[in-house]
């Protein structure tokens, strides 16, 4: 039926009508945020960072507070990363999979003092000397004379899976796009025991630009060279459907594609091809840059929530955000 029988606006009519017909919602359940502890920060500390405006790293102390605040406003869950002395860092990554390392002291605390699904972030790089997921040795047939070794860096991602296990992790997400370490860790966590402890696997991840806010951060970037060799090219979407496959069938519980909202495309592809839940990662740079507009006055507020309930209408289940406090502190969502 055409016009006059047919009018799209009968349904926008009002906010009544606008509200039973609306097809997506951006939920509390939906919000995983991401929260940096860095180990140098003691008692109340906490460190605005620079990069992204409104967020901080926080001291143990400094952290657990301000997840049991978001926890009492409705958030569900959160994923936490660590910043070690910078002293600690070395080319094997030892911090990472210590037992009183930053990480596993902010996920027992977490587990003790809240509710929340405690998610950590299993890579290297915060915690190498030369800041890249993976062992190095020079090789002169890449870009730039380093090889990110892939077999021999599994054991060790694998170690810090299980110390994040053992010190309660619900969830761990490996973020290093090293072939073959969701199965590494499957197999590990199994070993020890874990067979409760899920995988959330940064499937898809791009080597993008818009991580640089977190690198500020976390102070994680690579000193030589890039992550092109293991992350992969933006230009590609059909891959990200083999790179997901491959954790499917390696046993992982949770897809991601990572960042969000410039692969919107990916996220949807991946929402028709796999039946597991899906997250995206509404990464450091897309709210650095939502928020150097807004605190500009090119745009308001509402960009925030449209962007998020984008990411969800093209397929994702869960949201990882640096938004969330917006979102749950000022009761922007239900
Ligand atoms: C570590 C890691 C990164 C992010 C999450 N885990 C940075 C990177 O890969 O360089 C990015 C998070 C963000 O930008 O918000 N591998
Ligand atoms: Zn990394």
């Amino acid at each position: 039926m055409e016009f006059p029988t047919t009018r799209m606006r009968r349904l926008r009519k009002n906010a009544k009508i606008r509200n039973i017909v609306r097809e997506t919602k951006l939920e509390k359940d939906d919000l995983i945020y991401p929260i940096y502890f860095k180990e140098e920060l003691k008692g109340d500390e906490k460190e605005e960072i620079s990069s992204l405006p409104g967020e901080f790293r926080y001291s143990l102390d400094s952290g657990v507070e301000f997840a049991k605040k978001l926890e009492a406003k409705g958030l569900k869950s959160i994923i936490v990363f660590g910043i070690p002395l910078e002293e600690s860092k070395d080319e094997i990554a030892t911090p990472d999979y210590s037992a009183t390392g930053i990480v596993q002291k902010a996920v027992r605390r977490l587990k003790k003092e809240t509710d929340l699904v405690v998610i950590t972030d299993v890579c290297l790089c915060q915690y190498t000397s030369h800041g890249h997921c993976g062992m190095i040795v020079e090789n002169d047939d890449t870009d730039d004379g380093i090889e990110i070794l892939n077999d021999e860096t599994l054991p060790y991602i694998a170690k810090v899976a299980v110390s994040h296990a053992e010190a309660g992790a619900d969830i761990v997400a490996p973020s290093d796009m090293m072939d073959g370490r969701v199965g590494a860790i499957r197999r590990a966590l199994d070993d020890e025991g874990y067979t409760n402890v899920m995988i959330m696997s940064y499937s898809a991840k791009y080597a993008s630009a818009f991580y640089e806010p977190f690198r500020v951060a976390a102070c994680s970037s690579p000193h030589a060279g890039d992550r092109k060799s293991y992350q992969m090219d933006p230009a590609n979407a059909v891959e990200a459907i083999r790179e997901c496959a491959l954790d499917v069938i390696e046993g992982c519980d949770f897809l991601m594609v990572k960042p969000a909202l410039p692969y919107l495309d990916v996220v949807r592809m991946v929402r028709d091809e796999f039946m597991l839940p899906l997250v995206a990662y509404n990464v450091s740079g897309e709210y650095a840059m939502l928020m150097a507009a807004i605190e500009k006055g090119f745009l308001t507020e509402r960009a925030i929530t449209e962007s998020l309930l984008s990411i969800k209408r093209a397929g994702a289940d869960l949201i990882i955000t640096n938004f969330a406090p917006y979102l749950l502190l000022n009761d922007v969502i239900e």
